[in-house]
C-alpha cells in the first residue's frame, strides 16, 4: 500500500493554517471606489442594470465619499453625468461642470484622507457619446481631443484631484496631460492611466450609469479583445509618457493581460472590475444561482492574484467593511 508522500492538503487543514499560508493580501487600501454624481439630482437616482450603485446627487455624493473613507479605501474614482452636453463636450473642461464642482466637494469632504480620483474624458460630456470630439467625417479625432484632454485636466487638478485617470485611449493623452499639468503648475497630481483598455461588451451597465448617448462602438480607439502584445506596447508608451499608475481595464477577462502588464510595469498596476463583472455577479446572485459574498472575495482576490496592486470596484466600501471585521 503506498501512501502519498506528499500531502498539499496538510496546510489546508485548518482556518489558522490557510490564513498562515495565504499568498494574496486584500486589504481595504487596495480598493477603489467608482462613484456617479448626476448634476441636479434631488434624489440618488438608482441604476437598474448595477444594484445597490447609483447616480448621486451632490449631498449623497459627499456621504458615499465619507464612508469609504471610514471603511478605509483606498481611493475613490469620479464620474459625472451632466445635465447639458454638446459636440465638444464643454462641461468637462468647465470649472463649474459636475465633475469639477463634485470634486471640490468630496476634497472638501475627505481632505487628503483618501485619493481622489477623476475619470479625465469626454464621452460624458459629449452628445454623442465618444471620447473625443469628432472631425468633419464623424470620425473621433485623435489630435484635436488631446487638446480638450489638457484643458480638462487642468480645470480637475484646479477642482483638487489627487490623480486624473484618462480613459479615452486617445494616442499621446498621458504625455498631453503632463506637459499642461506641468504648465499649470501641477507637478504633483499624478496619472491613472488607462494603458491597456478593450473595447469590451462589459461597460454595458455603465452606459447606462452615465446615461450614456453613445451608438455604435468605441472599436477605433479601445483594444481588440484578442490582443496582447498591444497592450504591452500602450504601456511602454505610456510610461514613457510619464503615467504614475498603469491601469488594466476590464478586469477579469484580461487576467492574463494583467499578468503580463504587472511582470514588465516599475510602476503600480491597478485594474478595473467594471460595471459588467458587477452586474454579472449580482444578477446571478439575486437569482440565487451563486453565493455573492464569496464570489465578490473571490473574484477581487482573482484580480489582485493576477498583478493588481489597486482594484476598482464598486464592491470597494462594502468589501473593504466586511475585511476590518
Ligand atoms: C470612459 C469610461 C468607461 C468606463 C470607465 N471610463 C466607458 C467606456 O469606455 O465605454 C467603464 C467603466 C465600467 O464599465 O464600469 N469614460
Amino acid at each position: 500500500m503506498g501512501f502519498p508522500l506528499h500531502r498539499p492538503r496538510r496546510l489546508r487543514s485548518t482556518p489558522a493554517l490557510r490564513r498562515l499560508v495565504t499568498e494574496t493580501d486584500l486589504a481595504p487600501r487596495h480598493l477603489v471606489l467608482p462613484l456617479f454624481v448626476k448634476e441636479g439630482a434631488t434624489e440618488p437616482v438608482p441604476i437598474a442594470s448595477m444594484p445597490g450603485v447609483v447616480q448621486h446627487t451632490r449631498d449623497s455624493l459627499r456621504k458615499a465619499a465619507a464612508e469609504a473613507v471610514a471603511a478605509g479605501v483606498g481611493g475613490i474614482m469620479l464620474f459625472g453625468v451632466p445635465a447639458e452636453r454638446d459636440a465638444t463636450g464643454s462641461a468637462g473642461v468647465d470649472p463649474d461642470g459636475v465633475l469639477n464642482v463634485a470634486l471640490r466637494d468630496v476634497r472638501a469632504e475627505v481632505g487628503d484622507d483618501t485619493v481622489v480620483m477623476a475619470d479625465t474624458c469626454l464621452d460624458e460630456f459629449t452628445d454623442h457619446g465618444h471620447c473625443g470630439v469628432l472631425d468633419e467625417h464623424g470620425r473621433v479625432d485623435n489630435d484635436a481631443t488631446l487638446d480638450v484632454y489638457a484643458r480638462m485636466a487642468v480645470a480637475q487638478a484646479e477642482a483638487g484631484a489627487h490623480l486624473l485617470g484618462p480613459s479615452g485611449m486617445m494616442d499621446g493623452q498621458v504625455g498631453v496631460i503632463r506637459q499642461a499639468l506641468d504648465e499649470a503648475g501641477f507637478h504633483d497630481t499624478g496619472i491613472l492611466a488607462y494603458t491597456a483598455k478593450y473595447a469590451s461588451a462589459f461597460y454595458g451597465p455603465f452606459r447606462e450609469a452615465v446615461d450614456s448617448q453613445l451608438k455604435g462602438d468605441r472599436k477605433t480607439y479601445q483594444q481588440d479583445p484578442g490582443n496582447l502584445r498591444e497592450a504591452l506596447r500602450e504601456l511602454a508608451l505610456d510610461l514613457e509618457e510619464g503615467a504614475d499608475i498603469v491601469m488594466v481595464k476590464p478586469a477579469m477577462s484580461y487576467l492574463d493581460v494583467l499578468r503580463a502588464v504587472a511582470e514588465t510595469a516599475d510602476v503600480p498596476v491597478a485594474a478595473y472590475q467594471v460595471s459588467g463583472e458587477y452586474a454579472m455577479v449580482e444578477a446571478a446572485a439575486t437569482n440565487g444561482w451563486l453565493d455573492r459574498d464569496r464570489a465578490i472575495l473571490e473574484t477581487v482576490t482573482a484580480i489582485r492574484r493576477a498583478g493588481a496592486d489597486i482594484v476598482l470596484t464598486y464592491w470597494a466600501t462594502e468589501l473593504a467593511t466586511r475585511l476590518l471585521r
